[in-house]
């Protein structure tokens, strides 16, 4: 092993060393928490924080064996009942603990079924056109916004709107509704905040009280006139086999692949829009040989991804990287860490579009592995491509903003020009 995993001799120098790195890494809008979380791992790649009361998980192995382990649970409305009683009322927690991703086990597996379909390899091969021309319509918009040689906020025109409508088309929410959909997606999103303040949960409340009654009546439409969307496939669910979603359900599936799918993928797209253009020797190899394309998406996720953690609870006492665990005890797996762990990736550090034998934890593992990873990947791919084909000159016109978030890696704005 390289110095840099191996932990400390004096153990409350290490912890305190860790503790420090923990709160660099994890301080809000970190631009770049990548060193600290060098730190973290290099005093305590399982670090215990009192604060938190959960043991981030920096190493590789230890996150890809955590989520692929269904000995750890996400928490759920048991545990909501148990540990947070204060956050009963909230609608948001009502929503959140009881949807596909705050249960587990069997209620988990009833949830998740009748998604299958829609993100199939079938239907998101279907869904190529789709994004090939809603990415298109929006570059083109983008082209106007700069073709006088000044600067338009890429992310305003294009990295939100994108995955919107992409998700919206998917859902079959029609088009002029989808405008109000990205404010209220980007309110739901706060639940994914690992601590929520009161204004995350303000603001989760009304957006989920607000697109419950949409999805509801969503439903209703497609119960009396079915199309092909994923709105048809779960309003014509209960003649299907298995016991039968309820129509609360039903509308909290579309919810949560709203929330799940929506800030995440703005979240790549500017993230690997950046990292190119902060990286030219590797934007030069991308546009010499496009083929580099998939692979370079997939370095983005692995150098910056848009989730950067996410937490389980052991369901029974167990040990993880050789450090006790007990039964309800919290882990937080930091993605972000674990894809740059150099027991895995050989100078990690670096963004290499070429680098070869990526597999990230970026989408998570196990049986919560994200849905849409498919889906993601293809709007990642099929944008950079348009985006890189239309502007050869495209360069970055100011710093970027980060979103107010500790655990969602994004931008709110990333202004770009098209013209060198
Ligand atoms: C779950 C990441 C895009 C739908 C997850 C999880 C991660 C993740 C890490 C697992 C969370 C956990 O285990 O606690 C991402 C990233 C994306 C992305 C980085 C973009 C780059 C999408 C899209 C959709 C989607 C486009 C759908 C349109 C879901 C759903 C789940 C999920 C429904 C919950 C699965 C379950 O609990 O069984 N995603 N996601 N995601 N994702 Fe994604």
């Amino acid at each position: 092993t390289s110095a840099l995993n191996c932990p400390e001799a004096d153990p409350a120098q290490a912890a305190a060393t860790a503790a420090a790195a923990l709160r660099a890494a994890f301080a809000p809008g970190g631009a770049d928490p990548y060193p600290a979380l060098v730190a973290l791992r290099a005093a305590a790649p399982v670090h215990y924080d009192e604060g938190v009361g959960t043991r981030f998980l920096t190493r590789f192995e230890d996150c890809q064996a955590v989520l692929a382990d269904p000995g750890f649970v996400v928490p759920d409305r048991s545990w909501l009942v148990r540990e947070r009683p204060e956050w009963l009322g909230y609608p948001a927690a009502d929503f959140f603990y009881s949807s596909l991703l705050g249960t587990n086990a069997d209620a988990h597996a009833r949830l998740r079924r009748p998604l299958a379909g829609a993100f199939g390899v079938r239907r998101v091969a279907a869904l190529t056109a789709g994004v090939e021309k809603l990415g298109e319509e929006l570059l083109d918009r983008f082209a106007d916004a700069t073709s006088d040689g000044g600067a338009a906020d890429f992310q305003e025109l294009v990295g939100y709107p994108l995955p919107v409508a992409v998700v919206g088309e998917l859902i079959g929410v029609p088009r002029e509704e989808q405008g109000q959909f990205q404010r209220l997606g980007r309110g739901a999103a706060r639940l994914l905040e690992p601590v929520r303040t009161e204004d995350d949960w303000a603001r989760a409340d009304a957006a989920v009280a607000e697109l419950r009654e949409y999805f509801a009546g969503l439903l209703r439409e497609r119960r009396a006139r079915p199309a092909e969307d994923l709105a048809s496939a779960l309003a014509a669910r209960p003649g299907a086999a298995g016991p039968a979603l309820t129509e609360r359900e039903s509308a909290d599936l579309l919810l949560l692949v709203l929330v799940a799918g929506f800030e995440t993928t703005a979240g790549l797209l500017g993230l690997s829009v950046f990292a190119l253009l902060t990286h030219p020797e590797q934007l030069a190899l991308l546009r010499a040989d496009p083929a580099l394309l998939p692979g370079a998406v997939e370095e983005s996720l692995r150098w910056d991804g848009p989730v950067l953690m996410t937490e389980r609870l052991a369901a029974e006492p167990v040990r993880v990287g050789g450090v006790p665990v007990p039964a309800g005890g919290s882990v937080t797996t930091v993605l972000g860490a674990g894809n740059r762990d150099p027991q895995r990736y050989p100078d990690p550090d670096a963004f290499l579009v070429r680098r070869p034998d990526v597999r990230v934890l970026s989408f998570g593992a196990g049986p919560h592995y994200c849905l849409g990873a498919a889906l993601a990947r293809l709007e990642g791919v099929v944008l950079l491509e348009r985006l890189l084909a239309r502007f050869p000159a495209l360069g970055l016109a100011g710093p970027p903003v980060r979103r107010d978030s500790a655990s969602l890696r994004s931008f709110d704005h990333l202004p770009l020009v098209t013209t060198g």
